[in-house]
């Protein structure tokens, strides 16, 4: 893995830096409090590039590497994580997935307008019985010669109420478990198709959370992803880029708390220095800085491995399990060291801690990504 960041990728960090600052920053709190999405502002971001960040040129996409996605999403992810899960999904779940797997057609139909950031994507795998346990599929997708007929129901979906077309996973064929699974791409105003009310959530409170409904929504033959049955290992090798992106969020959470904190503990004085100097303080930061710097090398350690075309699937669920876990531990000791300020909204912290804990939650929970890397140590 080469260390050394190219001009490219410092010049993506740069204007994802300064995006951030110049136009999610305003704002952030009260979108937070009032659960508003940041639909100009992904907007801008589409227009910029980023919403199709490494998808090739010819469909629409900016043709970056996975390395220079990483330094984006740490980037937006230290000031607003709610436009970052929405960068991230359309990214990682959903452009990846249709240019990796997909067919030319839906790559002309649906990926140019993802990837340009014209519309947004998402993605439809949990379901209220069926999370964790991603064979557990009850919706059904059943087929009737030239489509499909998709039923059931999709819970905590990403850009749900704001995206124009959905990957959406389900079981066309019961008996046959995780091979009898298939994805479609469906779009948003076809009949049957529902949305629910908005979740009212503990962080990411900007990300537009949904319950999505199909009733006898009919799906063309030709918006299957990929071979009959692929749709299992479609999701779970999407999931697994999906964890790259993640897991850059979480560290842009943990990053965003840390350099909040840096700065308080030094202009905050208390027993006569700067908090800084005190030893309490001062080792929070070490342990702060230290972690943060080892979830940024696993990050781009699994981007690498994904950037150069070899297995990715261990070292993504690595980098979000510790990238993860990092955001929420050092996001409350960004809290702690601001002390009473740390528990008002002003001071952003309090946000950072609770948009940490979604990271250890989806796209596979901690406990799966420790599944995942037992699986892959024990393959050998
Ligand atoms: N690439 C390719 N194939 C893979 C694969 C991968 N990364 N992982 C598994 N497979 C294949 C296996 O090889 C196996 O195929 P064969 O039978 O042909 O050998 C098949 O898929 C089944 O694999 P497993 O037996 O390992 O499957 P499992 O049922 O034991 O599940 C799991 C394993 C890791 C727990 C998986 O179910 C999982 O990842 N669950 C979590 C799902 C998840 O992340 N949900 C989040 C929802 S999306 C979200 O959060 C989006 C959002 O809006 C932010």
């Amino acid at each position: 893995m080469n260390l050394e960041l190219s001009e490219e990728q410092l010049a993506v960090r740069d204007a994802a830096r300064e995006f951030a600052k110049s136009e999610l920053l305003p704002g952030v709190i009260d979108r937070d409090e009032t659960q508003t999405f940041p639909a100009e502002q992904i907007k801008k971001l589409g227009e910029l590039g980023f919403m199709g960040m490494m998808v090739d040129p010819k469909y629409g996409g900016s043709g970056m590497d996975t390395v220079s996605y990483v330094l984006a999403m740490e980037e937006l992810s230290k000031i607003d994580a709610s436009a970052s899960v929405c960068v991230s999904v359309n990214n990682s779940l959903v452009c990846w997935g249709i240019e990796k797997f997909g067919s030319e057609e839906q790559k002309q139909k649906y990926l140019v307008p993802l990837a340009s950031g014209k519309k947004i994507g998402a993605f439809c795998l949990s379901e209220p019985e069926a999370g964790s346990d991603a064979t557990s599929q009850r919706t059904t997708a059943i087929d009737k010669g030239d489509h499909y007929l998709l039923n059931g129901t999709k819970n905590w979906i990403t850009n749900g109420g704001t995206a124009s077309y959905y990957v959406v996973i389900a079981q066309t064929d019961i008996d046959k478990g995780h091979k009898g699974i298939n994805a479609f791409i469906v779009e948003q105003d076809w009949e049957g198709f529902m949305v629910g009310a908005k979740e009212n959530k503990l962080g990411i409170r900007g990300s537009d959370t949904h319950t999505i409904m199909f009733q006898d929504v009919k799906v063309p033959k030709e918006n299957r992803i990929g071979e009959d049955g692929f749709g299992f290992k479609f999701a779970m090798k999407v999931l697994s880029g999906g964890r790259i992106g993640i897991a850059a969020q979480a560290l842009g959470i943990a990053s965003g708390a840390y350099e909040l904190a840096l700065a308080y503990s030094q202009e905050r004085k208390a027993f006569g220095k700067e908090i800084s100097q005190h030893q309490a303080i001062a080792f929070k930061l070490a342990d702060m800085a230290t972690d943060i710097e080892a979830s940024r090398l696993l990050c781009l350690k699994a981007a690498c491995q994904k950037d150069v075309g070899e297995n990715f699937d261990q070292a993504s669920a690595m980098a979000k399990l510790f990238a993860s876990a990092t955001a929420m531990k050092h996001t409350v000791e960004a809290v702690q060291i601001h002390g009473g300020y740390g528990f008002v909204k002003e001071y952003h912290v309090e946000r950072l801690m609770r948009d940490a804990k979604i990271t250890q939650i989806y796209e596979g929970t901690s406990e799966v990504q420790k599944i995942v890397i037992s699986r892959n140590l024990l393959k050998g």
